[in-house]
Protein backbone atom coordinates (compact mmCIF):
# COMPACT_ATOMS: atom_id res chain seq x y z
CA UNK A 1 0.00 0.00 0.00
CA UNK A 2 1.47 3.19 -0.61
CA UNK A 3 1.75 5.94 1.68
CA UNK A 4 -0.73 8.43 2.07
CA UNK A 5 -1.31 12.09 3.34
CA UNK A 6 -3.83 11.98 5.72
CA UNK A 7 -5.23 15.41 7.65
CA UNK A 8 -6.68 15.06 10.89
CA UNK A 9 -8.71 18.68 12.22
CA UNK A 10 -8.90 18.08 15.98
CA UNK A 11 -6.56 15.37 15.87
CA UNK A 12 -5.23 15.57 19.33
CA UNK A 13 -8.01 14.59 21.28
CA UNK A 14 -9.52 11.34 23.01
CA UNK A 15 -10.07 9.89 18.69
CA UNK A 16 -7.86 11.71 17.10
CA UNK A 17 -4.53 10.35 19.21
CA UNK A 18 -6.10 6.65 18.14
CA UNK A 19 -6.47 7.32 14.61
CA UNK A 20 -3.06 9.52 14.75
CA UNK A 21 -1.40 6.71 15.79
CA UNK A 22 -3.31 3.97 13.39
CA UNK A 23 -2.70 5.74 10.08
CA UNK A 24 1.48 6.51 11.11
CA UNK A 25 1.85 2.76 12.16
CA UNK A 26 1.18 1.55 8.63
CA UNK A 27 3.16 4.51 7.62
CA UNK A 28 1.06 7.37 6.80
CA UNK A 29 2.28 10.82 6.88
CA UNK A 30 -0.06 12.16 9.55
CA UNK A 31 -0.64 16.08 9.78
CA UNK A 32 -2.96 17.31 12.63
CA UNK A 33 -4.41 20.49 12.53
CA UNK A 34 -4.43 21.85 16.04
CA UNK A 35 -5.06 25.32 18.31
CA UNK A 36 -1.69 24.47 19.63
CA UNK A 37 1.06 22.94 18.03
CA UNK A 38 3.96 20.66 20.02
CA UNK A 39 7.19 19.52 18.77
CA UNK A 40 6.74 15.61 18.26
CA UNK A 41 9.28 13.04 18.29
CA UNK A 42 7.21 11.07 16.16
CA UNK A 43 6.98 11.53 12.26
CA UNK A 44 3.35 13.24 13.40
CA UNK A 45 3.62 16.63 12.07
CA UNK A 46 1.45 19.37 14.01
CA UNK A 47 0.30 22.47 12.05
CA UNK A 48 -1.55 25.24 13.67
CA UNK A 49 -5.09 26.58 12.72
CA UNK A 50 -7.80 28.00 14.73
CA UNK A 51 -10.72 25.95 13.14
CA UNK A 52 -11.91 28.94 11.97
CA UNK A 53 -10.48 31.21 9.25
CA UNK A 54 -8.03 30.80 6.59
CA UNK A 55 -4.29 30.43 7.51
CA UNK A 56 -1.45 29.21 6.34
CA UNK A 57 -2.69 25.71 7.18
CA UNK A 58 -4.46 25.50 4.02
CA UNK A 59 -2.10 24.46 1.79
CA UNK A 60 -1.58 21.37 4.01
CA UNK A 61 -5.25 19.73 2.41
CA UNK A 62 -3.87 20.37 -1.23
CA UNK A 63 -3.39 16.85 -2.70
CA UNK A 64 -4.17 14.87 0.73
CA UNK A 65 -5.53 11.47 0.44
CA UNK A 66 -7.89 12.30 3.38
CA UNK A 67 -9.31 14.95 5.62
CA UNK A 68 -10.73 13.37 9.08
CA UNK A 69 -12.34 15.91 10.86
CA UNK A 70 -12.79 15.72 14.82
CA UNK A 71 -12.93 19.42 15.68
CA UNK A 72 -15.63 20.47 18.70
CA UNK A 73 -15.46 21.83 22.16
CA UNK A 74 -16.46 18.61 24.18
CA UNK A 75 -19.79 18.47 25.40
CA UNK A 76 -19.11 16.60 28.58
CA UNK A 77 -19.43 20.45 30.23
CA UNK A 78 -22.93 21.94 31.99
CA UNK A 79 -25.35 22.67 28.80
CA UNK A 80 -25.36 26.54 29.73
CA UNK A 81 -26.36 28.34 26.65
CA UNK A 82 -23.07 29.37 26.51
CA UNK A 83 -21.59 26.38 26.17
CA UNK A 84 -23.71 25.26 23.64
CA UNK A 85 -23.38 28.11 21.57
CA UNK A 86 -19.41 27.12 21.44
CA UNK A 87 -20.19 23.58 21.18
CA UNK A 88 -22.39 23.90 18.33
CA UNK A 89 -19.64 27.33 16.75
CA UNK A 90 -16.58 24.46 17.19
CA UNK A 91 -17.90 21.94 15.16
CA UNK A 92 -20.12 24.26 12.21
CA UNK A 93 -16.75 26.45 12.08
CA UNK A 94 -14.37 24.05 11.67
CA UNK A 95 -16.47 22.16 8.92
CA UNK A 96 -16.92 25.73 6.84
CA UNK A 97 -12.87 26.46 7.24
CA UNK A 98 -11.87 23.43 5.89
CA UNK A 99 -14.41 23.30 2.99
CA UNK A 100 -13.56 26.98 2.16
CA UNK A 101 -9.32 25.75 2.39
CA UNK A 102 -11.06 22.64 0.10
CA UNK A 103 -12.02 24.25 -2.63
CA UNK A 104 -8.78 26.83 -3.20
CA UNK A 105 -6.15 24.52 -3.30
CA UNK A 106 -5.27 22.80 -6.83
CA UNK A 107 -5.82 19.59 -6.41
CA UNK A 108 -8.28 18.25 -3.61
CA UNK A 109 -8.19 15.86 -1.58
CA UNK A 110 -10.12 12.48 -2.19
CA UNK A 111 -12.35 11.82 0.81
CA UNK A 112 -13.61 13.96 3.64
CA UNK A 113 -14.39 11.87 6.58
CA UNK A 114 -16.28 14.26 8.78
CA UNK A 115 -17.28 13.07 12.85
CA UNK A 116 -21.10 13.85 13.72
CA UNK A 117 -22.74 11.69 16.75
CA UNK A 118 -25.79 9.53 17.64
CA UNK A 119 -26.66 12.52 19.62
CA UNK A 120 -28.53 13.67 16.02
CA UNK A 121 -31.15 10.97 16.88
CA UNK A 122 -31.98 13.01 20.61
CA UNK A 123 -33.48 10.43 23.09
CA UNK A 124 -35.03 7.77 21.26
CA UNK A 125 -36.43 5.43 24.34
CA UNK A 126 -36.65 1.54 23.21
CA UNK A 127 -37.00 2.85 19.28
CA UNK A 128 -33.99 1.57 17.10
CA UNK A 129 -32.51 3.96 15.34
CA UNK A 130 -30.68 3.47 12.12
CA UNK A 131 -29.29 5.75 9.87
CA UNK A 132 -32.71 6.37 8.57
CA UNK A 133 -34.19 7.62 11.47
CA UNK A 134 -34.95 11.46 12.01
CA UNK A 135 -33.11 14.14 13.51
CA UNK A 136 -34.33 14.58 17.39
CA UNK A 137 -34.96 17.70 18.90
CA UNK A 138 -33.31 18.56 22.17
CA UNK A 139 -30.43 20.74 22.44
CA UNK A 140 -27.66 17.96 21.63
CA UNK A 141 -29.98 16.87 18.29
CA UNK A 142 -30.06 20.12 16.81
CA UNK A 143 -26.09 20.82 17.28
CA UNK A 144 -25.55 17.33 15.46
CA UNK A 145 -28.46 18.06 12.30
CA UNK A 146 -26.32 21.94 11.87
CA UNK A 147 -23.17 20.40 12.13
CA UNK A 148 -24.27 17.64 9.43
CA UNK A 149 -25.97 20.49 7.52
CA UNK A 150 -22.80 22.60 7.20
CA UNK A 151 -21.18 19.41 6.04
CA UNK A 152 -23.48 18.33 3.28
CA UNK A 153 -23.66 21.70 2.34
CA UNK A 154 -20.02 21.84 1.40
CA UNK A 155 -19.50 22.27 -1.81
CA UNK A 156 -16.52 20.10 -2.52
CA UNK A 157 -18.17 17.84 -5.90
CA UNK A 158 -14.99 15.60 -6.46
CA UNK A 159 -14.93 14.75 -2.92
CA UNK A 160 -16.01 11.43 -1.73
CA UNK A 161 -17.88 12.51 2.23
CA UNK A 162 -18.47 10.39 4.83
CA UNK A 163 -20.31 11.14 7.81
CA UNK A 164 -19.84 9.05 10.91
CA UNK A 165 -22.59 9.75 13.51
CA UNK A 166 -20.55 7.88 16.37
CA UNK A 167 -21.90 6.24 19.71
CA UNK A 168 -20.39 6.12 22.79
CA UNK A 169 -16.98 5.64 22.52
CA UNK A 170 -14.64 3.17 25.26
CA UNK A 171 -11.21 3.28 25.28
CA UNK A 172 -8.81 3.72 28.10
CA UNK A 173 -7.33 7.07 27.28
CA UNK A 174 -10.48 9.18 27.42
CA UNK A 175 -13.85 9.39 27.41
CA UNK A 176 -16.20 8.58 29.90
CA UNK A 177 -15.22 5.45 30.33
CA UNK A 178 -12.38 5.97 32.67
CA UNK A 179 -14.90 7.95 34.68
CA UNK A 180 -17.16 5.63 34.71
CA UNK A 181 -14.52 2.58 35.92
CA UNK A 182 -13.27 5.01 39.14
CA UNK A 183 -16.65 5.80 40.09
CA UNK A 184 -17.30 1.81 40.00
CA UNK A 185 -14.14 1.04 41.80
CA UNK A 186 -15.69 3.29 44.66
CA UNK A 187 -19.15 1.32 44.68
CA UNK A 188 -20.52 4.29 42.58
CA UNK A 189 -21.55 2.48 39.69
CA UNK A 190 -25.26 1.89 40.23
CA UNK A 191 -27.93 1.93 37.31
CA UNK A 192 -28.08 5.02 36.30
CA UNK A 193 -32.05 7.15 37.03
CA UNK A 194 -34.47 4.00 35.76
CA UNK A 195 -31.69 2.56 34.10
CA UNK A 196 -33.49 1.81 31.45
CA UNK A 197 -32.03 3.98 29.01
CA UNK A 198 -30.11 2.35 25.55
CA UNK A 199 -26.37 3.32 25.27
CA UNK A 200 -24.94 2.56 21.74
CA UNK A 201 -21.76 2.03 22.62
CA UNK A 202 -18.50 1.20 20.44
CA UNK A 203 -14.74 -0.05 20.88
CA UNK A 204 -12.36 2.52 20.03
CA UNK A 205 -10.31 0.29 18.43
CA UNK A 206 -13.69 -0.58 15.72
CA UNK A 207 -14.37 3.01 15.06
CA UNK A 208 -10.47 3.51 13.67
CA UNK A 209 -11.29 0.67 11.90
CA UNK A 210 -14.08 2.14 10.51
CA UNK A 211 -12.54 5.69 10.31
CA UNK A 212 -9.66 3.38 8.24
CA UNK A 213 -12.30 1.77 6.03
CA UNK A 214 -13.78 5.34 5.34
CA UNK A 215 -10.71 6.58 4.05
CA UNK A 216 -10.00 3.41 2.02
CA UNK A 217 -13.10 2.48 0.69
CA UNK A 218 -14.04 3.90 -2.50
CA UNK A 219 -17.68 2.67 -2.26
CA UNK A 220 -18.32 4.13 1.40
CA UNK A 221 -19.92 7.50 1.17
CA UNK A 222 -22.77 9.32 3.08
CA UNK A 223 -23.90 8.59 6.41
CA UNK A 224 -22.94 5.64 8.62
CA UNK A 225 -23.89 5.03 12.37
CA UNK A 226 -20.05 3.66 14.03
CA UNK A 227 -21.88 1.91 17.00
CA UNK A 228 -21.44 -1.71 17.77
CA UNK A 229 -24.63 -4.16 16.54
CA UNK A 230 -25.53 -4.39 20.63
CA UNK A 231 -26.98 -1.26 22.51
CA UNK A 232 -27.51 -2.08 26.05
CA UNK A 233 -29.58 -0.66 29.10
CA UNK A 234 -27.54 1.08 31.05
CA UNK A 235 -28.50 -1.20 34.05
CA UNK A 236 -27.18 -3.80 31.85
CA UNK A 237 -23.62 -1.73 31.33
CA UNK A 238 -23.14 -0.69 34.95
CA UNK A 239 -24.13 -4.28 35.61
CA UNK A 240 -21.08 -5.34 33.29
CA UNK A 241 -18.80 -2.54 34.93
CA UNK A 242 -19.08 -3.84 38.45
CA UNK A 243 -18.72 -7.26 37.12
CA UNK A 244 -15.26 -6.37 35.67
CA UNK A 245 -14.22 -4.42 38.53
CA UNK A 246 -15.38 -6.99 40.84
CA UNK A 247 -17.96 -4.89 42.79
CA UNK A 248 -21.45 -7.41 42.95
CA UNK A 249 -23.55 -4.29 43.91
CA UNK A 250 -24.19 -0.62 44.38
CA UNK A 251 -26.76 1.49 44.96
CA UNK A 252 -28.60 2.71 41.62
CA UNK A 253 -28.18 6.40 41.39
CA UNK A 254 -31.72 8.27 40.88
CA UNK A 255 -32.30 11.19 38.68
CA UNK A 256 -31.20 14.11 41.55
CA UNK A 257 -28.26 12.56 42.94
CA UNK A 258 -27.14 12.36 38.94
CA UNK A 259 -28.10 15.93 38.74
CA UNK A 260 -25.96 16.92 41.72
CA UNK A 261 -23.41 14.51 40.61
CA UNK A 262 -22.89 15.91 37.59
CA UNK A 263 -22.88 19.56 38.72
CA UNK A 264 -19.97 18.76 41.14
CA UNK A 265 -18.24 16.76 38.71
CA UNK A 266 -18.39 20.28 36.33
CA UNK A 267 -20.60 17.49 33.61
CA UNK A 268 -24.10 17.51 32.17
CA UNK A 269 -26.67 14.96 33.61
CA UNK A 270 -28.54 14.04 30.25
CA UNK A 271 -25.84 12.88 28.93
CA UNK A 272 -26.45 10.01 31.43
CA UNK A 273 -29.89 9.67 31.16
CA UNK A 274 -30.79 9.99 27.55
CA UNK A 275 -31.88 6.71 25.67
CA UNK A 276 -29.91 6.17 22.23
CA UNK A 277 -30.69 2.35 20.64
CA UNK A 278 -29.09 2.94 17.52
CA UNK A 279 -27.99 0.24 14.54
CA UNK A 280 -24.89 0.40 12.44
CA UNK A 281 -27.27 -0.78 9.71
CA UNK A 282 -25.01 0.70 6.75
CA UNK A 283 -21.43 -0.09 8.05
CA UNK A 284 -22.84 -3.56 7.91
CA UNK A 285 -23.89 -3.95 4.99
CA UNK A 286 -20.42 -2.49 3.50
CA UNK A 287 -19.17 -5.79 5.06
CA UNK A 288 -17.26 -4.28 7.96
CA UNK A 289 -17.18 -6.60 10.91
CA UNK A 290 -16.88 -5.31 14.58
CA UNK A 291 -14.28 -6.74 16.63
CA UNK A 292 -16.31 -6.22 19.22
CA UNK A 293 -19.86 -7.01 19.33
CA UNK A 294 -20.39 -7.71 22.65
CA UNK A 295 -19.78 -5.48 25.43
CA UNK A 296 -18.29 -7.84 28.35
CA UNK A 297 -15.33 -8.74 25.86
CA UNK A 298 -15.11 -5.06 24.88
CA UNK A 299 -14.85 -4.39 29.13
CA UNK A 300 -12.32 -7.09 29.57
CA UNK A 301 -10.38 -5.94 26.62
CA UNK A 302 -10.29 -2.71 27.92
CA UNK A 303 -10.50 -2.89 32.01
CA UNK A 304 -7.50 -5.59 32.08
N1 LIG B 1 -15.63 10.47 22.35
C1 LIG B 1 -16.88 10.09 22.07
O1 LIG B 1 -17.45 9.20 22.76
C2 LIG B 1 -17.62 10.74 20.92
C3 LIG B 1 -18.93 10.31 20.67
C4 LIG B 1 -19.64 10.89 19.62
C5 LIG B 1 -19.05 11.86 18.82
N2 LIG B 1 -17.78 12.26 19.11
C6 LIG B 1 -17.22 13.36 18.27
O2 LIG B 1 -15.96 12.98 17.73
C7 LIG B 1 -15.09 14.12 17.71
C8 LIG B 1 -13.80 13.78 18.45
O3 LIG B 1 -14.14 13.36 19.78
P1 LIG B 1 -13.03 13.23 20.92
O4 LIG B 1 -13.64 12.42 22.00
O5 LIG B 1 -11.71 12.85 20.34
O6 LIG B 1 -12.98 14.75 21.40
P2 LIG B 1 -11.82 15.56 22.17
O7 LIG B 1 -10.89 14.62 22.84
O8 LIG B 1 -12.50 16.58 23.00
O9 LIG B 1 -11.04 16.25 20.94
C9 LIG B 1 -11.64 17.22 20.14
C10 LIG B 1 -10.56 18.14 19.59
O10 LIG B 1 -11.20 19.31 19.07
C11 LIG B 1 -10.39 20.45 19.29
N3 LIG B 1 -11.22 21.51 19.88
C12 LIG B 1 -11.84 21.51 21.08
N4 LIG B 1 -12.51 22.65 21.27
C13 LIG B 1 -12.30 23.40 20.17
C14 LIG B 1 -12.72 24.70 19.76
N5 LIG B 1 -13.49 25.46 20.55
N6 LIG B 1 -12.31 25.15 18.57
C15 LIG B 1 -11.53 24.41 17.78
N7 LIG B 1 -11.08 23.16 18.11
C16 LIG B 1 -11.47 22.68 19.28
C17 LIG B 1 -9.30 20.07 20.25
O11 LIG B 1 -8.06 20.15 19.56
P3 LIG B 1 -6.93 21.28 19.93
O12 LIG B 1 -7.13 21.65 21.38
O13 LIG B 1 -5.66 20.54 19.69
O14 LIG B 1 -7.15 22.39 18.99
C18 LIG B 1 -9.59 18.64 20.64
O15 LIG B 1 -8.44 17.83 20.66
C19 LIG B 1 -15.85 15.28 18.35
O16 LIG B 1 -16.37 16.08 17.32
C20 LIG B 1 -16.97 14.60 19.12
O17 LIG B 1 -18.16 15.38 19.20
C21 LIG B 1 -17.05 11.74 20.12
Amino acid sequence: MSKKRIVIAGGSGFIGTALTQAFSERGDEVIVLTRRARARRDRVREVVWDGEHPGDWMPFLDGADAVINLTGKNINCPHTPENLRGILASRVNSVNALAAAMGQGAQPPRVWVQASATGFYGDTGNTVCDESAPAGSDALAEVCRQWESAFAAAKVPQIRKVALRIGFVLGRGGGALPVLSRLTKYFLGGAVGSGRQYISWIHLADLVRIFVAAVGSENMSGTYNAVAPGAVTNAEFMRELRRVWQRPWSPPAPVFAVKLGSRLLGSEASLALVSQRCAPKSILATGFQFQFTDLRAALNDLCH
